[in-house]
């Protein structure tokens, strides 16, 4: 079966049991302040999950395009790609455990034919600590559904320690088996949404980890030890529970989020362990094939990376709020994305220029009849990878400069020279110099000095400690982000609700007064500002920062009625709503209008919410203008 037939497969079985299908999401994120992507089909649908309608009903099919950065040192094992399209299906306080357990074990086995012997579950354990039961009920669900198909399940605790022990369905704690976008229940904010889950595993029968010194080895095997041979493919979450500062609450709606990756379903509908040896991905590996002249077989980690890596790459400058490589944020990310995949082509000595760039062409053309951004964006991403090649060259060379630096200032004998660890990563995160570079450099500079390359031994711990400094640093940054991110929703309704609101007048003025070509690429708001960014070539002048708040002071102040109505995408689009959206089903969106009928001031698709009326805002004032990468600019602003 093919990733096409796939997608309709699914999309198909849901809309027959009352789903209406939804497009996907950007991949950038809008209002967000939990993650630099959307990195699950659920984070777009928060609103419609805590409660407000959706336009469309309370069933939800859709394909959402993913990405986890956080998976980047994962790919190269049989199942990680930091780019992935996630099947998702939502009830939102309709239907519950009993339906969905059941309709997508009827899905894998009916529709997909896969042999129920294959499939493992795993369920909530229960923590008496926050107040969270033992998952009973889907355990019983689970032993019925297999009994159904001539399996007696046995249900397994601690199976970390036991390892298999005969059973089908298996307990895990919140570390495996609780979902929110911030992860485990200790770690959500208060105002945030989530809760127990149940996933299902399917077995490839044998170990598959490829990553040297498998960490695997002297452990028992169990579904989640990690080892490759089981490999999980979806995850029904059943999103119940808000964190309040009493603990946590019931929702008032009881919601399933089902997430299922579709590269591991076509791996297994095509009878291959690893997913990329399926028709995702065979052609960028015989592009790299033909680039380089080696073969995909005996250079499997290089071959990945870069195929994965691009492939993430040309998704997220695809996107219609396409981000450029830089040095901050999501640009930061993209940036890291290709000159991986650059130093991963070195290293198997691809040549050509501009190589990137034909492996870009063979992603738009596999992917563009079911994503037609990528073909429409496609010159925003050949030039971000051409300028991104050329930028990084000129970095290597200053990496080398500073390298020559080091050498110049060593007193001692080269024949056994090496530099420390705190150089290396310096050298690295300064000048985004590769660890292996460094070492080639110095290997260079020791052979020259009538010395031998460092032993195996030597680098192997230079490594190690390498990698440490890289993780002190982020997890620093994590630090700071988690700290970011606690702030940022510690008050969920009324302020964010007027400072969203107050991104849209943002961006109503900013078209008053630079012209109705300025397009919005993103935005993000905590509790204590906004922040927008839109496409504008060159920095705004002091009068034109003091008009734009004029004029969102002016809304604010006339008190104008925010309300909103759900239509046709293509009849918001007809009557001139604002807004990234792509809809290949012509379902029904939002338009969320501001002012008077036939005087609107604002009239943009968007899932709110919203506040009730501009005057509820109070003073509007933009605390910084900046650049946020090559013709986009950045705006934080406050509402005091
Ligand atoms: N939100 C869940 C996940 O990302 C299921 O969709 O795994």
């Amino acid at each position: 079966m093919s990733s096409e037939e796939l997608r309709k497969k699914f999309l198909k079985f849901f809309e027959e049991r009352g789903h209406k299908i939804i497009s996907s999401a950007s991949l950038i994120p809008e209002n967000d302040p939990t993650t630099l992507f959307t990195s699950s089909g659920m984070q777009p649908l928060v609103p419609y999950l805590m409660g407000e309608p959706h336009p469309l009903g309370k069933r939800l099919v859709d394909i959402q395009k993913s990405f986890r950065a956080e998976d980047i040192e994962e790919v190269g094992d049989n199942r990680h790609t930091t780019f992935f399209e996630m099947m998702g299906n939502w009830s939102l306080g309709d239907y519950f455990k009993k339906e969905q357990l059941n309709w997508l074990f009827e899905f894998l086995i009916e529709e997909l034919k896969l042999n129920p012997q294959k499939l493992y579950v795993s369920v909530f354990r229960g923590n008496k600590e926050i107040g969270i039961e033992r998952d009973l009920e889907s355990v019983e669900i689970w032993k019925d559904i297999f009994k159904k198909n001539g399996i007696e399940a046995k249900d397994v605790d601690f199976a970390e320690k036991k390892g298999i022990d005969n059973g089908r369905i298996f307990y895990y704690d919140e570390s495996k088996n609780w979902w929110s976008r911030s992860g485990a229940p200790n770690e959500m904010p208060i105002g945030e949404i989530g809760g127990p889950d149940s996933e299902v595993f399917y077995d490839f029968g044998e170990e598959l980890k490829r990553h040297e010194n498998s960490k695997y080895k002297n452990q028992p095997c169990h579904i989640n030890c990690g080892c490759g041979r089981f490999v999980e493919i979806g995850n029904s979450v059943f999103i119940e529970f808000i964190n309040t500062n009493k603990g946590f609450k019931p929702l008032p709606q009881k919601n399933v989020d089902f997430g299922g990756g579709l590269e591991r379903l076509v791996a297994i509908l095509q009878g291959e362990k690893n997913i990329f040896k399926t028709d995702l991905f065979i052609d960028i590996l015989k592009k790299i094939e033909m680039l380089s002249g080696l073969k995909y077989e005996n250079n499997m980690l290089p071959f990945e990376v870069i195929a994965d890596h691009l492939r993430a790459a040309t998704f997220i400058m695809g996107d219609d709020k396409g981000v450029a490589p830089s040095n901050v944020s999501q640009g930061y990310v993209v940036r890291r994305l290709i000159r991986r995949a650059i130093r991963y082509g070195q290293q198997i000595e691809i040549k050509q220029d501009l190589w990137i760039q034909e492996i870009a062409q063979v992603i738009i053309d596999k992917y563009k009849s079911v994503y037609p951004e990528l073909e429409r964006n496609a010159k925003f991403i050949m030039d971000n990878l051409a300028n991104e090649g050329i930028k990084f060259e000129k970095t290597l060379e200053k990496g080398l400069k500073e390298l020559e630096k080091l050498f110049d200032n060593y007193k001692g004998n080269f024949k056994n020279f090496v530099l420390d660890e705190k150089s290396l990563f310096n050298l690295y995160q300064t000048y985004g110099f590769p660890f292996e570079l460094s070492i080639e450099e110095i290997n260079r500079k020791r052979v020259q000095a009538g010395g031998t390359p460092m032993s195996k031994e030597t680098e192997g711990n230079l490594l190690k400690l390498f990698r440490e400094e890289i993780k002190k640093h982020q997890e620093l940054s994590r630090t700071a982000a988690a700290g970011k991110f606690r702030g940022g929703l510690l008050d969920t309704s009324f302020k964010t609700r007027s400072l969203h609101t107050a991104c849209h007048l943002l961006g109503a003025a900013l078209r008053q007064v630079l012209g109705e070509g300025v397009r919005q690429k993103g935005s993000n708001i905590t509790a204590e500002r906004l922040r927008f960014d839109f496409s504008y070539p060159e920095k705004l002048t002091n009068e034109q920062i003091k008009k734009v708040e004029e004029i969102v002071n002016e809304i604010i102040k006339n008190n104008l009625p925010v309300s909103f109505k759900e239509i046709p995408l293509k009849e918001a689009k007809e009557e001139g709503a604002i807004g990234v959206f792509e809809s290949k089903y012509g379902e029904k969106v939002k338009v969320y209008m501001i002012g008077k009928e036939d005087e609107w001031v604002s009239k943009e698709i968007c899932g709110g919410p919203h506040a009730k009326s501009t005057g509820e805002l109070g003073h509007f004032k933009i605390i910084k203008e900046e650049s946020s990468s090559a013709g986009v600019r950045r705006i934080k602003a406050i509402l005091e």
